[in-house]
């Protein structure tokens, strides 16, 4: 029976056709070390216990009726009052709209500004923003980025691009690297879009930016994280940012998120999140807007989370770095944000024991499946070429002593490898 050209034409997720193949394992009662999903075991990292508590309450206070259509407003004053004492953002409730969780914001981001043919402009590798664009029947311009630059889209790479977008849509720190923009990089690429913007006639529409910043209270030692709008306040009028609850605090089936920009548009995504239903339940907002206000409950939470995910993918880098001195032909960018790690198993062209010869990223990962019973995302799935040999590796549903025990059993599977 026919559907929709979009339904047809909307691709499912790769990462969900490799927990397939995990679940199936499984099955078969094997034990795979799953670092493929970017979420949490909530028994190794459990939401706040504040924030679970207020949630219990306000259930049994009854906040289970609908929510006003951008989120309540003590949570709205709470989140402007947390951007500026985190971010030094200054944002009124007014220009913060909350949904259920961040995926209907970047959705509503997409629906509110781009047309129909338009161009959004976006780095590979990176998150969805492929799958956006299919939604939204925009024209995707994807700008490949480099190991060497951490896989970070520089100015230089996005210049070609840049003539009548709509959107340019960025992530710091990066989903699937872990890597984040430096301030000059950032600077640069500001700076590009300002002068893009100055070319365009009164009433034309500006490229604006999607600033998706969703894991930046989560980065590690000295990487500093920055935002367009505190780097080039005249910004402020053309970006929209992605934030919430999901991964800072470990919430992801939580679904609290909030975005915020310029009124003109929040209100247009207002409408649409409305129009879909996708706000946050009422009872998570009522407690989110009072563990936010708690700054003693969130930094003893974040230090926490922090210290525990820095520790893992720590550990995963020196023992890739181990692999490398010993003449492994692996390699891992060290870890500044988010609870990813990137690493690099390049063995395309080499044999397995049973003599099949491995082709592709995907043909590597599912070897390490069977062989080594780890499981990692190629970065094919967030929108590279098949021959690119880095993988994502997610540390948020392991613990250290996962971690540390999976390394031994890569090194034996790619010795076997010829
Ligand atoms: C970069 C990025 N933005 C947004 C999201 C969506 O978050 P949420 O679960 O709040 O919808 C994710 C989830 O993986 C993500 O990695």
């Amino acid at each position: 029976m026919s559907v929709s050209l979009l339904a047809q034409n909307l691709h499912g997720s790769e990462i969900i056709k490799i927990a397939g193949e995990i679940n199936e394992l499984k099955r078969q009662g094997q034990n795979i070390a799953n670092l493929t999903i970017g979420d949490f075991d909530s028994n190794i990292y459990p939401i706040p216990d504040q924030l679970k508590k207020g949630i219990i309450e306000a259930y049994g206070d009854n906040h289970t009726n609908y929510p006003p259509a951008d989120g309540m407003l003590n949570l709205r004053e709470s989140v402007s009052a947390f951007l500026k004492s985190r971010y030094e953002l200054d944002y009124a409730p007014n220009h913060i709209l909350v949904s259920g969780g961040s995926r209907p914001l970047i959705y509503s981001i997409y629906k509110a500004i781009v047309d129909p043919g338009d161009r959004v402009i976006f780095p590979t590798p990176s998150w969805n923003n492929n799958h956006y664009c299919d939604l939204t029947c925009a024209e995707a311009i994807i700008v490949e980025t480099r190991a060497e630059h951490n896989f970070m889209p520089t100015a230089d790479e996005i210049r070609p691009h840049i003539k009548g977008a709509a959107l340019l849509a960025l992530c710091s720190p990066l989903n699937p690297t872990g890597t984040m923009f430096s301030k000059k990089d950032l600077e640069e690429i500001c700076d590009l879009v300002i002068a893009e913007n100055k070319t365009r006639k009164a009433g034309e529409k500006p490229l604006y930016i999607l600033y998706d910043q969703i894991y930046s209270q989560l980065t590690f030692g000295h990487h500093e994280h920055f935002n367009p709008v505190s780097l080039r306040p005249e910004l402020k009028d053309v970006v929209i940012f992605v934030d919430g609850a999901s991964k800072c605090f470990a919430s992801t089936g939580v679904r609290v998120g909030w975005g915020f920009g310029p009124a003109h548009v929040i209100n247009h995504m207002k409408a649409i999140v409305g129009h879909i239903g996708a706000w946050a339940p009422k009872a998570e907002q009522v407690a989110m807007a009072k563990f936010l206000k708690n700054d003693v409950d969130v930094d003893s939470y974040l230090t926490k989370l922090k210290g525990n995910i820095q520790n893992s993918l720590t550990t995963l880098y020196d023992g890739f770095q181990q692999l490398k001195s010993e003449g492994f032909n692996v390699d891992a960018i060290e870890p500044m944000g988010a609870i990813y790690l990137t690493v690099k198993v390049d063995y395309s062209g080499k044999t397995t024991p049973d003599g099949k010869v491995l082709k592709t990223a995907t043909d590597i990962n599912f070897y390490l499946i069977k062989e080594a019973k780890v499981a990692f995302v190629p970065f094919s799935a967030f929108g590279t070429g098949e021959d690119v040999n880095w993988f994502r590796v997610s540390v948020g549903a392991s613990t250290l002593q996962d971690i540390v025990a999976l390394i031994p059993r890569i090194k034996g599977a790619l010795g076997k490898l010829k």
